[in-house]
């Protein structure tokens, strides 16, 4: 299937290019000279949370940026990444590829994570690059990929292509004491809560962009603060906050995973109290960090409303990956599994056109982003794995809302581990990592596997290891939604054998290949 058959039929051709470049237009139709670039293009903001899941209620304490971005846009409610790890997955939102494709592996230099190759390559055609060409002002503060600064990744004088302004972490998500690249040139912080809190600085960086601004040309601002990732430091005011609260009990927690893959057979069941222990402090201090993203959403839409942009101005809010404290069998805390709970997102938007509370169902993929940013800067869309959503959202095109519905998506990881033992746990044996306390280790080499999900239609996933049982799982959502039965034996061999015919098209799929508009699309055969 053509990508332009799917998006850019006659018609969607006609309606998409005055969306892409009217967005702003139709609605400033009375205010604005035609096509006078500084009404026409409107403002766009993606603030990217740090795992930050959805499904255990990650999105609870933010009540600020519901209201000021869900309740005043749409919430989708299934948001997914198409791999549950921050550096693979950001590269994903930075270049609208699946990681098959931009050839981030995992977190490490050696895995391309920020890496020279990267930089030479899937950076130099990221988002950022597009809209700079299209005369955005564009700005960056917060966490960027995890190895960015280091030496081998050219340090704090590589500022990646695109951005004008740039205010970028080094490494891996800190609270206090750290180091920015502030366009190019290191910045050092200490401890003190007034100077240095890192998501207050990323707010603060933003306000004074909006500040000096050059008043008429469109902004592209990325806001990525450390929250909710570990270490997991609340600003002082909040640490006392969800004293009572403690991780969901439901579901599966706790419960035996006896039918899953090798790293979920080996942790003993049930928990020991420890575990649970710690995993509720987490839980907690996850919420208190995430009260410091939500002030910085409330000040930034009202700076942009007293600064009379904010109906102008694109609003998206979502993050790396999901996460997990607990409700995950018998595995404490962490991400890189294929369980809803690491691969569902949180995601709303708001934004011109778009009508206040609306619930989108339609499947949509982190690697959406850029196509639909591009779609509302009025880019021609280059050829990317994603597809644009901006027709699910906006209320003056009500015929093209279904329009890119797709029928199953790719979710792909590549474990992680390490050639030796880890000490605390030598029965192991090598090629694991992330070892907590009594032997859980949450990933490893052969935690390495791609799925395909689906939800139009049936609601499933099918997910195959690399790993030297060629593990299989398979999900039915509709009946199971904690994903406690995996029903590999059970199933129709028919429909297994569609859905491994499915998986291996998308992990070879490019661009248009990966495409999919739900009616003929990729998955149709499973979603009879
Ligand atoms: C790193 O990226 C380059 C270029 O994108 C690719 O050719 C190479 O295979 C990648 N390395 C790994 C380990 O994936
Ligand atoms: C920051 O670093 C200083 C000096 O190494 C140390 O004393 C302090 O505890 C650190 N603060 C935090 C919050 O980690
Ligand atoms: C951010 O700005 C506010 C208001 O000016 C100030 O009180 C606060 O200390 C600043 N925080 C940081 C980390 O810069
Ligand atoms: C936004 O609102 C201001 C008044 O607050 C108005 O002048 C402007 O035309 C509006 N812009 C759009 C895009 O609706
Ligand atoms: C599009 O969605 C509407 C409901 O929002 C539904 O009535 C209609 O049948 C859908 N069209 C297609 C082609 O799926
Ligand atoms: C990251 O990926 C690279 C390339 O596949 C691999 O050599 C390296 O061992 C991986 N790092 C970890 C920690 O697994
Ligand atoms: C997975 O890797 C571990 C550690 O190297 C090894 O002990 C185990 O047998 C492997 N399991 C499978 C199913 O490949
Ligand atoms: C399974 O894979 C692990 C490494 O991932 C290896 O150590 C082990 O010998 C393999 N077992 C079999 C039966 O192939
Ligand atoms: C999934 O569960 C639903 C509800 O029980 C059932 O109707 C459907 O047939 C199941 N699908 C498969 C493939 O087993």
């Amino acid at each position: 299937m053509a990508y332009s058959e799917i998006i850019s039929p006659p018609r969607h051709a006609q309606t998409r290019s005055r969306l892409g470049t009217t967005v702003g237009f139709l609605l400033v139709l009375f205010t604005c000279n035609v096509r006078s670039a500084a009404c026409s293009l409107s403002n766009i903001v993606l603030i990217l949370s740090d795992d930050q899941d959805v499904e255990l209620g990650g999105m609870t304490p933010m009540t600020k940026t519901k209201l000021l971005i869900g309740d005043a846009g749409a919430t989708f409610s299934n948001a997914y990444t198409a791999t549950a790890l921050g550096c693979p997955s950001r590269s994903s939102i930075l270049t609208g590829n699946y990681p098959h494709n931009h050839a981030v592996k995992n977190d490490s230099l050696s895995g391309n994570c920020s890496s020279p190759l990267w930089q030479k390559g899937p950076e130099a055609l990221a988002l950022p690059v597009y809209l700079s060409k299209l005369k955005y002002h564009t700005f960056f503060a917060g966490k960027y990929l995890e190895q960015y600064g280091t030496k081998e990744a050219g340090e704090f004088a590589h500022v990646p292509p695109g951005w004008d302004l740039w205010h970028a972490l080094v490494g891996d998500s800190h609270y206090y004491n750290y180091s920015l690249s502030v366009n190019g040139k290191e910045e050092k912080h200490g401890d003190k809560y007034d100077k240095d809190y890192f998501t207050d600085l990323i707010l603060n960086r933003s306000l004074d962009f909006l500040d000096k601004r050059s008043p008429g040309q469109p902004f592209f601002m990325m806001l990525s603060p450390p929250a909710a990732h570990a270490p997991w430091t609340a600003a002082p005011q909040y640490q006392k906050e969800f004293s009572d609260v403690k991780a969901p009990r439901d579901g599966s927690f706790n419960k035996p995973a006896m039918d899953k893959h090798w790293l979920l057979r080996q942790p003993a069941n049930p928990m020991a109290s420890s575990s649970v222990d710690f995993l509720d402090d987490a839980y907690r201090k996850r919420w208190q960090t995430l009260l410091s993203v939500d002030d910085m959403v409330e000040k930034l839409v009202k700076k942009l409303d007293d600064s009379k942009e904010l109906n102008n101005t694109y609003i998206f809010y979502t993050s790396d990956n999901g996460y997990h404290t607990g409700l995950t069998f018998s595995m404490p805390i962490e991400k890189r599994q294929l369980y809803e709970f690491d691969i569902r997102v949180p995601l709303m938007v708001r934004g011109p056109g778009i009508a206040p509370k609306q619930i989108v169902k339609a499947p949509v993929l982190n690697i959406d982003l850029a196509p639909t940013i591009l779609d509302i800067s009025g880019s021609d869309l280059p050829i990317m794995d994603g597809q644009s959503f901006l027709s699910q959202m906006v209320s003056f095109a009500p015929s093209l809302r279904n329009g890119t519905s797709r029928s199953c998506f790719l979710v792909e990881h590549t474990g992680e581990g390490f050639p030796v033992s880890d000490p605390a746990c030598p029965k192991l044996g090598p090629g694991v990592s992330q070892c907590f306390p009594n032997c859980v280790c949450e990933d490893s080499y052969n935690n390495t596997y791609a799925c395909v999900r689906t939800l139009v239609g049936n609601n499933l996933q099918y997910c195959e290891f690399a790993d030297n049982e060629s593990f299989v799982e398979v999900y039915n959502l509709t009946s199971d939604s904690s994903q406690l039965e995996n029903i590999v034996k059970k199933v129709d061999p028919e429909l297994l054998q569609a859905m491994n015919q499915q998986l291996i098209k998308l992990q070879s799929c490019a661009g248009s290949s990966c495409h999919d508009n739900g009616v003929n699309g990729l998955c149709q055969k499973s979603t009879k």
